[in-house]
């Protein structure tokens, strides 16, 4: 099963009676556990979180903290960009070189980074400090 199988699996369960738009998100880590989360919207719409988001916090519930791969899906004419938060929240668990595919449910794919999802991230180097 490929990391994009296990996105499209998790976004089946996307609770999103107000986009109707399913994400879903699968994150393996470098000791090869895989993660899975989907969107969860809210009727405070600014409450709802992305696919991405409940991805790490699994991982992260899961007692694992460094991502190897990304992958995210939803049914979209080009492949599904993440929001500029969940590209801050890759960024905080994973190096610049992870290869993150983002795709479509009818085969688009566009293979990037999570460096070039967001250059010149604010990261831990600036809180050297304090
Ligand atoms: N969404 C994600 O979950 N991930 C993305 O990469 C893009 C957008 C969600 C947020 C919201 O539930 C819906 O898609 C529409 O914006």
């Amino acid at each position: 099963m490929s990391l994009i199988d296990d996105a499209r699996a998790v976004r089946e369960n996307a609770y999103v009676p107000y986009s109707k738009f399913k994400v879903g998100a699968a994150i393996r880590t470098v000791g090869g556990t895989v993660y899975k989360g989907c969107n969860v919207e809210n009727v405070a719409y600014p409450e709802g979180t992305c696919a991405e988001a409940g991805a790490i916090a699994a991982m992260i519930a899961g007692g694992d903290i460094a991502i190897a791969e990304v992958a995210v899906i939803a049914d979209s004419p080009e492949p599904v960009s993440p929001c500029g938060g969940c590209r801050q929240k890759l960024a905080e668990f994973a190096k610049g070189e992870v290869k993150v595919t983002l795709a479509t449910m009818d085969g688009g794919r566009f293979e990037t980074t999570v460096g070039d999802l967001l250059p010149g991230a604010f990261d831990q180097d600036y809180m050297s400090r304090v």
